[in-house]
């Protein structure tokens, strides 16, 4: 019985079956092909390369904004891109489906900082780092070294009188010592600060050098410094852990402190990261600060007397985390100076499968960029946008007439 019903009844079905599926494979349903960003994509495997090099970088990405407005595609190093410059698309990729974009960086880049540092992970493991961070740099965790900040910058300005010097230069130095403090608290630093400064100066010299792991090239200098600073840094996560001393202010202890626990790989890849995040970038932040401040007079008048106003209204001579909060004026030209400068241009991921955007497709493989310098000079969005002024950071409140000071 049982068999005459399979001998009956599957062969039918097995033709249906068969037939649909091949019905489906010759006449699939006509759902629409989403188009490509407009934009050009130069020369077979080439690109458009040479034409982003031979002028800078900034007009390339100014011109093809204006023709193909704020995304449009490309072809760059080797790789087919999409580039984006309008603020709702950056927070596409960035925030709201920073799951479809991975971040990508040469290999060479990931081998220098550490495969585990937060900058080439993605998902619960980028996220508990991203917590662990932040929690280091939290108002509760940093109100406690204002004053030692201040201190350091005090001894900067201090060494500097009578020398001829190169901002930039000494902007570094004094990042360092900040980023030091931050992440060491104000103890473990002093005893390997001057171990830890020189092999992180080998290994920045050789950042962007040729990826060449062969003695004496500045990659395989670089690579040793690496790893005499995993060694310190092993050294000072022992002794706190022999001393049982967890403190989550500061951002190792943070790292330490992690339930689910860091291995010291991880803690290594991370410091040397956030050193790398935070240095440079403030830095050069610094020194454009100076050169807005040099340019513009009235400017640094008003700032000047906001700084002085909080010292004589004080008792003691150290800057507190309240007296940070009195100082409208001064964020507003760190604000103006951050979009102005625009110290980092853009940025890279690459898309995980393919994504439609505002009806274009983002295929799979492809690199985007947002273009961060493009939004911060975008004269819609900032009227006049050359211009350094402060004044257009104030905050409106109401009708728009009242500007809060
Ligand atoms: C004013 C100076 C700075 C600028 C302009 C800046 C800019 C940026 C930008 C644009 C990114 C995103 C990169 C990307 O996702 O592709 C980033 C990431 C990051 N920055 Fe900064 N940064 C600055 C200072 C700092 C400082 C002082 C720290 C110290 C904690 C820091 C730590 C980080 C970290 C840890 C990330 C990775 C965040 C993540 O993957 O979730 N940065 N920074």
């Amino acid at each position: 019985m049982a068999f005459t019903f399979i001998f009956c009844f599957i062969p039918p079905f097995l033709f249906i079956f068969l037939f649909h599926s091949l019905l489906l494979h010759f006449f699939k349903p006509n759902r629409p092909k989403l188009p490509l960003p407009p934009g050009t994509m130069g020369w077979p495997y080439i690109g458009e390369t040479f034409h982003l090099y031979s002028q800078n970088p900034n007009v390339f990405f100014a011109s093809k904004q204006k023709r193909y407005g704020s995304i449009f595609k490309t072809h760059i190093l080797g790789c087919p891109c999409v580039m984006i410059s309008s603020p709702d698309a950056a927070k596409f990729v960035l925030v709201t489906k920073s799951h479809l974009f991975k971040p990508t960086f040469p290999a060479s880049k990931e081998r220098m900082l550490g495969k585990q540092a937060i900058f080439f992970n993605q998902g619960p493991y980028h996220a508990k780092l991203r917590k662990l961070v932040l929690r280091a740099f939290m108002p509760d965790s940093i109100k406690n070294i204002v004053p030692n900040i201040e201190s350091i910058a005090k001894h900067s300005l201090h060494s500097l009188q009578g020398r001829l010097i190169t901002t930039f230069q000494e902007m570094k130095t004094y990042t360092f010592n900040v980023a030091l403090l931050s992440i060491f608290g104000k103890d473990d630093q002093v005893l390997y600060r001057e171990d830890l400064k020189r092999c992180y100066y080998i290994l920045e010299k050789g950042y962007n050098s040729m990826p060449i792991n062969l003695p004496g090239t500045l990659f395989n200098k670089s690579m040793k410094a690496r790893k005499e600073i995993a060694q310190i840094l092993a050294k000072i996560i022992s002794t706190r852990r022999q001393t049982k001393q967890v403190d989550c202010n500061d951002l190792l202890g943070s790292f330490m402190s992690d339930k689910e626990g860091l291995t010291d790989e991880q803690i290594a890849d991370n410091v040397i990261s956030v050193i790398f995040a935070a240095r440079d970038t403030t830095a050069s932040v610094l020194t454009w600060i100076i050169k807005y401040l040099g340019e513009n007079p009235s400017v640094l008048q008003a700032v000047t007397e906001e700084q002085e106003a909080i010292m004589r209204g004080k008792e003691e001579q150290e800057l507190s985390w309240e007296d940070t909060k009195k100082m409208p004026l001064t964020s507003r030209v760190i604000q103006e100076t951050l979009r102005v400068a625009s110290i980092l241009s853009f940025t890279f991921r690459e898309a995980v499968e393919d994504v439609e955007y505002e009806g274009y497709l983002i295929p799979k493989g492809w690199k985007v960029l947002p273009l961060f310098r493009n939004i911060h000079h975008s004269p819609e969005i900032f009227p006049d946008p050359q211009k350094f002024d402060p004044s257009r950071f104030e905050v409106n409140f109401g009708s728009g007439s009242k500007l809060a000071v």
